[in-house]
């Protein structure tokens, strides 16, 4: 389980670390056709999950006959030249699978939907998924709104894990820099800019207070903490790194004792979302075929995360569970073993899954992104990248070739 951050996309400074610091990568699976959708408050379909391939082939299919239609009676010929025009339903008969002209380009189905018996042998050609809903149910099931998801620029497939776990990056780094140069369990506790450099008090995980000086400091804590420390920076600064507004973000994850969403489901990898406070299940990446596997029963954000983070875990996956079981069934419950949830709005010294800016052109984030004196600040929180490793590697990289710009000139 991958508590904190879990994808990497193909474009990401990320990968390069990881190419560097020789982190192997797997494929992480943001996306699956056999993976559902679960609407249970829309205005039609509610309460039945439908695999992604066919919530696809449903609205491509529909949304190919309205436009084949309108183009072929002429509705849209201000826009259209006649060969335009023939052109187009050449692509929607191959998007939307639909009908030729003389059914008036009906969409009645295909087996894109998928099938409720397998073909195989013989003459045993299966039997297609049906019914095929509406036009109008179709679109009142909002499962349409969901395909955007894997259109982002930072979520498109393929994506990236590193295998054993995404801390692999933080443990390669600490290892490359050097384990002697870092301190851990240190709790900053002040932050002084001096004439000639800048000083950080702190206390060691042995609990001495302790003050280290030096030429700078990058403070690369998330702008709330940041915000609560003793410093001589000025005020301004404090009300720059207070107008980050944290995100509330919360996951747990479900160990079972079977891989009954594989067996019995076919779906190896990618994720449901669903418009239950659960927000998306994530099925595992990487061990397919094993045993056992861990899934992601919640990954939300804001009120969501509140409303599970404000309970003690039991009653948090009590909750989860009963959501999932709506999706998958009893199995959902019977075969869970073990569970992990974490609220990180509620974690000592992070506060959130990460902050956003109600403004990043204003005066507080250009602030934040020169000098203090001596002290410097990082983070994801201070890139266009927000919430993700690549806009703390791009930051840090930006401080760092500040400071050397700087010493360079002294
Ligand atoms: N990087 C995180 C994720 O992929 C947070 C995030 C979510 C960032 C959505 C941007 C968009 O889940």
């Amino acid at each position: 389980m991958n508590a904190g951050p879990a994808r990497l996309p193909q474009s990401h400074v990320t990968l390069e670390y990881c190419r560097e610091l020789g982190v192997e990568l797997q494929v992480f699976t943001n996306q699956n056709a056999n993976a559902y959708i679960y609407h249970e408050s829309s205005a039609a379909l509610a309460g039945k999950p439908m695999r992604w391939r066919t919530a696809k082939a449903d609205v491509y299919g529909y949304i190919s006959e309205l436009l084949a239609k309108a183009t072929d009676q002429g509705a849209l010929d201000a826009r259209l030249t006649a060969q335009d025009k023939e052109r187009l339903i050449a692509f929607l008969q191959s998007f939307g699978a639909i009908k030729g002209k003389a059914d008036g380009y009906a969409y009645t189905g295909t087996d894109r939907r998928g099938y409720s018996v397998e073909p195989g042998a013989a003459f045993d050609d299966g039997t297609v998924l049906g019914p095929v809903p509406t036009l109008s149910d179709v679109i009142a099931s909002g499962v349409g709104q969901r395909f955007a998801f894997e259109f982002g620029y930072d979520q498109a497939m393929l994506m990236f894990q590193p295998v054993g776990g995404m801390d692999a990056i933080p443990y390669a780094l600490a290892k490359a820099i050097g384990q002697n140069r870092i301190t851990y369990g240190a709790k900053a506790l002040e932050v002084k800019d001096l004439p000639d450099g800048a000083e950080v008090t702190y206390k060691d995980a042995g609990g001495r207070t302790r003050t280290r000086r030096a030429d700078f400091v990058v403070a690369a804590m998330p702008p709330m903490v940041m915000a609560r420390l003793k410093h001589n920076l000025g005020t301004d600064i404090t009300a720059a790194l207070k107008y980050a507004v944290p995100t509330p973000v919360g996951k747990i994850g479900l160990e079972y004792r079977s891989r009954w969403w594989e067996t019995d489901e076919h779906i190896y990898g990618g994720i449901t979302p669903t418009d239950t406070d659960l927000a998306t299940i994530w099925y595992p990446s990487y061990g397919h075929q094993g045993r056992r596997g861990t899934l992601i029963g919640y990954y939300h954000f804001g009120a969501d995360a509140v409303a599970y983070s404000d309970l003690p875990h039991a009653q948090r996956l009590a909750r989860a569970v009963s959501r999932g079981v709506k999706i998958h069934g009893d199995k959902y419950r019977t075969e869970l073993d073990h569970s992990f949830s974490v609220a990180w709005h509620r974690t000592p010294h992070i506060e959130a899954g990460w902050v956003d800016w109600p403004s990043q052109t204003g005066p507080e984030y250009k602030l934040l992104n020169r000098p203090a004196g001596h002290v410097y600040f990082a983070g994801d929180w201070l890139s266009h990248v927000i919430a993700w490793q690549h806009g703390a590697f791009t930051s840090a990289r930006k401080v760092v070739t500040d400071i050397h710009e700087r010493v360079m000139a002294a």
